[in-house]
């Protein structure tokens, strides 16, 4: 990297810390606070929180509390999913809902790159090792020429009516109405965010409902490769969020700005030693007693490669509307 981008990026960094304030990650202790990429959580009756996140046939991990210990348990689906495809045994972007008294996990079955992708479905009662049975395609798919890229699933319940978001890239954010239960998709997608500049880099939506708004979260920028494909200052992974009174839109971002024409809030963007946030999702945590967003980030001292990424989390500060950690 030339001279003149690493202080313009130094300079970046800086002014980002000193304008925003951003809250450090919550330390993390445990063996398994790396290998982060994509977190999503269920916490169990017991207290026991239950972390996925990308790789293999999606990564489960054991604690505690939000900030541990953590072990890694095992993989969710050991030999892969039954969807027939090159990304079989790498699940991407695993989402956990309780359905019912049924856990359902929602995952992603992909290569980088490529719009060839599925959302894939495993089920169990108890989030145990060895207890998933995997349904394989949800339907929610894409190839090349649809308008999205069928990855990166978050399910909501919308007035009794299911919907699960996805989208990355391409066309970027889109959802589609389930059936009940919420094993395959019943309607056409709707568009609920786009990027209209360079890559359209928007991807990992995820949506809760909060005093009556939605609120989308997503992750903006390139996440990954961060080692040897450097991007420019601001083009790396963060979270930002929209919101609207309806789960299908229109939604706009702190500025008035619509989210389908590049609008969003930074919620979480690099500051400091933490680089390229994201990945996220967003939970009401009982024992916080307020909402948490957990996520994926890189510590520049200890590397920004794939496999660098850790996992923290924040307490979310709602206190004009919107979401600030
Ligand atoms: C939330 O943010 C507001 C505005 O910045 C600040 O005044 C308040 O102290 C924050 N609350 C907490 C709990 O950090």
């Amino acid at each position: 990297m030339a001279p003149f981008l690493l202080a313009a990026a130094a300079a970046g960094v800086l002014f980002s810390a000193l304008a925003q304030g951003y809250a450090n990650p919550e330390p993390c202790k445990g063996t398994s606070c790396g290998d982060g990429h994509d977190p999503a959580l269920a916490r169990l009756s017991d207290g026991t929180y239950v972390r996925f996140s990308t790789g293999g046939g999606g990564r489960i991990y054991n604690a505690p509390s939000l900030s541990g210990p953590w072990t890694y348990k095992c993989d969710m689906l050991p030999s892969g999913s039954r969807i027939s495809s090159s990304g079989s045994k790498d699940l991407w972007a695993p989402d956990v809902s309780l359905v019912g008294s049924t856990y359902y996990v929602y995952y992603s079955v992909s290569d980088f790159g490529t719009q060839v992708s599925e959302i894939g479905l495993a089920t169990s009662k108890t989030l145990e090792c060895g207890t998933f049975t995997d349904h394989g395609s949800t339907g929610v798919s894409s190839v090349a020429g649809k308008s999205y890229n069928a990855i990166d699933p978050n399910l909501i319940l919308v007035d009794g009516e299911y919907k699960l978001s996805f989208g990355s890239f391409w066309g970027d954010l889109f959802q589609v109405p389930m059936k009940t239960p919420p094993t395959a998709a019943s309607g056409a997608a709707v568009a609920l965010a786009f990027e209209p500049k360079t890559t359209h880099a928007e991807e990992g939506s995820f949506m809760i409902l909060r005093n009556g708004y939605y609120y989308l979260f997503y992750s903006h920028g390139q996440c990954c490769g961060l080692d040897t494909s450097t991007p420019a200052a601001g083009d790396e992974y963060m979270i930002r969020v929209c919101r609207s009174l309806s789960a299908t839109g229109p939604f706009i971002d702190e500025d008035s700005v619509s989210c389908q024409n590049g609008g969003g809030t930074i919620v979480l963007q690099s500051h400091g030693d933490v680089y390229a946030p994201g990945g996220q999702s967003v939970y009401l945590d009982p024992v916080e007693g307020s909402w948490v967003i957990i996520y994926h980030y890189f510590s520049r001292k200890k590397g920004v490669a794939d496999a660098d990424s850790l996992y923290s989390w924040n307490r979310l500060n709602w206190s004009n509307g919107w979401p600030s950690v």
